[in-house]
């Protein structure tokens, strides 16, 4: 059983999950402003494992008899300056949305709670990943700069990712 408090926090964390998919979605929309389509479909595919991360704890509520709630998302920012500064922000993002996680699992240490222990250590390695994506490409593209052949090679790159749910066992 789930302490309301641990409740009310994985409810807002599905609202902090679909504002990552909001906020991915506005960065999506300005790379392809600049025709960097490879860029903007990363970003379209972004929010679709944000929804993902957000559905997750939403059927995880729901498989505790808990009450799920759905809350307003805030208006994300909508002018970047470059796609590096687009990916900084990004990589701070994530770096953020893992303290969110760390948080509720240092509730669910506090509360003894070993299921939602359980549940959330799919949402740490995730989060390894997520940072670890963003902060690559951030490399990347203040190796080759914001104009030429190397952007537009990341740009064919990043335009071949697609979205994979993972397995029922992950
Ligand atoms: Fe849901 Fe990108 O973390």
């Amino acid at each position: 059983m789930l302490s309301q408090k641990m409740i009310d926090k994985i409810n807002e964390q599905i609202k902090n999950e679909l504002y990552s998919g909001h906020l991915y979605l506005s960065m999506a929309a300005y790379c392809s402003s600049q025709d960097l389509d490879g860029f903007a479909n990363f970003f379209v595919v972004q929010e679709q494992e944000e929804r993902y991360h957000a559905m997750k704890f939403y059927h995880y509520l729901v498989e505790q008899g808990a009450d799920v709630k759905i809350y307003g998302l805030d208006q994300p920012k909508q002018d970047f300056k470059s796609v590096e500064e687009v990916f900084q922000l990004a990589y701070e993002h994530e770096q953020k949305v893992t303290g969110l996680i760390n948080d509720l699992m240092e509730l669910a240490v506090q509360d003894k709670d070993y299921a939602t222990q359980s549940f959330l250590n799919w949402y740490i390695d995730e989060q390894v990943e997520e940072e670890a994506s963003m902060q690559s490409i951030l490399k990347k593209l203040q190796m080759v700069g914001v104009k030429g052949h190397g952007l537009l090679m990341l740009d064919s790159q990043l335009g071949a990712r697609s979205f994979t749910p993972p397995s029922k066992e992950e």
